[in-house]
C-alpha cells in the first residue's frame, strides 16, 4: 500500500464510520459499530499494522493521519453515547408518575424514655421556683457516700444501703447524698440546689432495681425549717401528680439528717415509699465548714421511678429497665 492510497482509505472510513455512529439507534448498536473500527481487529488497527509495507520516510505521516482518524471516531463515539443517555433518561423521566395522592409511609417516631420524661417534669418544678441543678461522679469515695453524711466507718447504717464496691477502690454512689457534700464544699451558702443522677444497689423486685435514679434536694440558709420543707414537699407532690394523693410523713432515720422523716404514697391498698427527707444534721454542716449556729438546712432524696411508677400506675418498676418498645412506645 502506497500513502495515497493509505489517505483515501482514511477519509473513507472516517464518513463511513462517522454516518454509522450517528444513525446509531441504541447503545448496542454503537458499541457494535465502534469496536468494528476501534476493536481489536477492528479496521484502524488493521490499517495500523499494514503500516510496516510503507517506505520508512512515509510512516511518520500516516501514523499521525491514523491517530487523527482514532480520535474523530472516538469523539463521535463520545457524543452519540451521551446523546443516548440523555435520550433514555428523558424516557424513563416521562415514564414515571408520582402520585401525590398517596398516603405516606408511617414512621414511628422515637420519645424520651419515661425516667428521662419524669427527671424532666421534676427539674422543671424546681427550676421554676429559684432552685439550681447540679450534679456528680457516679462512682464515689467512701468519704463522700459516707464519712461525710455523718457514717463513720463500722456504722450499722451501711448496711442498709447494699453497696457496690469497686475493685480497685471506691464504691457506686448509693444515692445522691454525696453531691450535697460537693456542692456545700465548692461554694457558700445559701443553697437552692436539686441533684439528679443514677445510684446503685444490691436490689431487685417489684419496687427495688440494682440501677435507679434520685433527685437530691438541698436547702441551706439562715431560717430554714421543717415546716418549709414539708410545705414545698407538699406543694411539689401536688403539682406532680396533677391531683391530691394521699400521703404521708412518717417519722424515719438517717444519719445525715435530724430529724428525719420518709414519705409514702397510696399504692394499691398499701404504702409506697416515694423518698427520704430530714433537716441537715449539724455534724454534716460542720463538716463543710458550714456555721451550723447561723445558717440551717434541709433535704430530700426521692426515688424517680417510684414517682413514674406511681404517675402512669406502672405494676413493676424493672419493666422501665427491660426497653420493650411496647412498653416505651405508650410514653
Ligand atoms: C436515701 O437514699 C437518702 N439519701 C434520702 C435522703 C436524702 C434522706 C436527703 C434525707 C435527706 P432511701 O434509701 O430511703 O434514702 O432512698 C430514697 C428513695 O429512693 C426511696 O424512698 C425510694 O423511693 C427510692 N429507692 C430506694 N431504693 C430503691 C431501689 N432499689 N429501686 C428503686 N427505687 C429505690
Ligand atoms: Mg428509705
Amino acid at each position: 500500500m502506497d500513502l495515497k492510497s493509505l489517505k483515501q482509505k482514511i477519509s473513507t472510513l472516517k464518513s463511513e464510520s462517522s454516518a454509522l455512529i450517528n444513525s446509531s439507534n441504541d447503545k448496542g448498536s454503537l458499541e457494535k459499530t465502534y469496536k468494528s473500527y476501534l476493536g481489536k481487529s477492528g479496521e484502524v488497527n488493521l490499517l495500523l499494522k499494514s503500516l510496516g509495507s510503507l517506505p520508512q520516510e512515509k510512516r511518520k505521516e500516516a501514523g499521525m493521519l491514523l491517530n487523527q482518524l482514532k480520535s474523530d471516531i472516538d469523539n463521535s463515539y463520545k457524543d452519540k453515547t451521551s446523546e443516548l443517555s440523555k435520550a433514555e433518561n428523558e424516557l424513563r423521566l416521562g415514564n414515571q408518575k408520582i402520585d401525590i395522592s398517596l398516603p405516606s409511609a408511617s414512621k414511628a417516631d422515637g420519645s424520651l424514655h419515661p425516667v428521662t420524661q419524669t427527671i424532666n417534669e421534676i427539674s422543671d418544678f424546681f427550676e421554676s421556683i429559684g432552685f439550681g441543678i447540679e450534679s456528680g461522679p457516679e462512682t464515689e469515695t467512701d468519704y463522700y457516700n459516707f464519712e461525710a453524711l455523718n457514717v463513720p466507718e463500722d456504722h450499722p447504717a451501711k448496711d442498709m444501703h447494699d453497696t457496690f464496691y469497686l475493685k480497685e477502690s471506691g464504691l457506686l454512689r448509693t444515692h445522691t447524698s454525696p453531691v450535697q457534700i460537693r456542692t456545700m464544699e465548692n461554694k457558700n451558702p445559701p443553697h437552692r440546689i436539686i441533684c439528679p443522677g443514677k445510684v446503685f444497689r444490691k436490689d431487685s423486685d417489684l419496687t427495688h432495681t440494682p440501677m435507679f435514679h434520685q433527685i437530691e434536694g438541698l436547702v441551706v440558709e439562715e431560717g430554714a425549717s421543717f415546716a418549709q420543707l414539708k410545705g414545698l414537699l407538699n406543694d411539689f407532690l401536688e403539682d406532680f401528680f396533677g391531683r391530691e394523693v394521699e400521703l404521708r410523713f412518717r417519722p424515719s432515720y438517717f444519719p445525715f439528717t435530724e430529724p428525719s422523716a420518709e414519705v409514702d404514697i397510696k399504692w394499691n391498698k398499701s404504702w409506697l415509699e416515694v423518698l427520704g427527707c430530714g433537716m441537715v444534721h449539724p455534724n454534716v454542716l460542720e463538716m463543710v465548714g458550714v456555721d451550723a449556729k447561723k445558717y440551717s438546712g434541709f433535704a430530700f432524696g426521692l426515688g424517680v421511678e417510684r414517682m413514674a411508677m406511681l404517675k402512669y400506675d406502672i405494676p413493676d418498676l424493672r419493666l422501665f429497665f427491660e426497653n420493650d418498645y411496647r412498653f416505651l412506645k405508650q410514653f
